[in-house]
């Protein structure tokens, strides 16, 4: 188990509910600039406890989600969360096992996925996968983290790695956007967003020092809120030192 209770508690006290990493309503809204998702069926890759995908139901008018995840947990936990918001009907979750997507080919309008394929090591057979159930002028929108050359025998970055409970399957991105480009994506985007994560990062380590770091403490104990404190820290240094690459990836299924 990669996201145990306690983990995940932390995160949604820091991102909101049903959340599990950064940005919140506003870095989804950015993903998803220019994209309008009327009628759209959409599949989400890595759908944790869920928040994301009311988001992309609710607020972003999606005709119907399927989000999937490997953890049984997160997935009960999503289906409550969908009930308790009334979008049982349009917001479904299904547990699936790493590997080939359960869906018949050309199924959704839009495959979308938020930080979680880095864990997932073999990108061109995800995005292969990510193509077949896309529809032909179907849309790819993940944000995904990936390291540079040399990064695994970066001080920084394992310094970071040490402290964290997940494990990560990191690839450089010019490798992502070959393999983009081999599944047979067209227009395939991969951009890299250092900058502003660098600046959310810090942001991040604000909190934790200030009003979010005492919800923490107050709520799960001072042990989890040094350790998330710590763990921004050194993804902080992971990111200043430009080892750690988040991006935004963008690709069409050709029509
Ligand atoms: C950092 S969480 C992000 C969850 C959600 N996208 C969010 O932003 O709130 C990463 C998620 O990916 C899931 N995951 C890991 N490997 C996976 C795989 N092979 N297929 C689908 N989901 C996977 C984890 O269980 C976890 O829920």
């Amino acid at each position: 188990m990669q996201y145990p209770k306690e983990l995940t508690d932390a995160l949604e006290l820091i991102w909101g509910e049903g959340m599990l990493s950064p940005g919140g309503p506003e870095k989804v809204a950015d993903m998803l600039e220019g994209t309008d998702l009327s009628d759209h069926h959409v599949l989400d890759i890595g759908s944790g406890l869920g928040g994301i995908d009311m988001l992309l139901a609710a607020k972003h008018g999606a005709a119907s989600v399927i989000g999937i995840d490997v953890e049984p947990r997160l997935i009960e936990s999503a289906r409550d969360l969908a009930a308790k918001r009334g979008l049982s009907g349009r917001v479904t979750f299904q547990l699936v096992t790493p590997g080939k997507l359960p869906f018949v080919d050309s199924s959704f309008d839009l495959v979308f996925s938020k930080d979680a394929m880095l864990h997932i090591a073999d990108k061109l057979a995800l995005y292969l996968e990510v193509l077949r159930v896309l529809k032909p002028g179907g849309t790819f929108i993940a944000a995904d983290f990936f390291w540079s050359e040399g990064a695994a025998e970066s001080g920084v970055v394992n310094a970071w790695l040490g402290k964290s409970q997940s494990d990560f399957e990191f690839t450089p991105p010019a490798v992502a956007l070959r393999a983009l480009i081999e599944a047979g994506f067209a227009e395939p985007s991969v951009t890299d967003l250092r900058q502003e994560l660098q600046k959310a990062n810090r942001k991040e380590v604000a909190l934790l020092k200030g009003p979010v770091g005492q919800k923490l403490s107050a709520i799960l104990g001072a042990e989890i809120a040094e350790m998330r404190l710590t763990n921004a820290e050194r993804r902080q240094a992971a990111l200043d030192s430009g080892d750690l690459i988040p991006c935004h990836l963008r690709a069409r299924r050709p029509s």
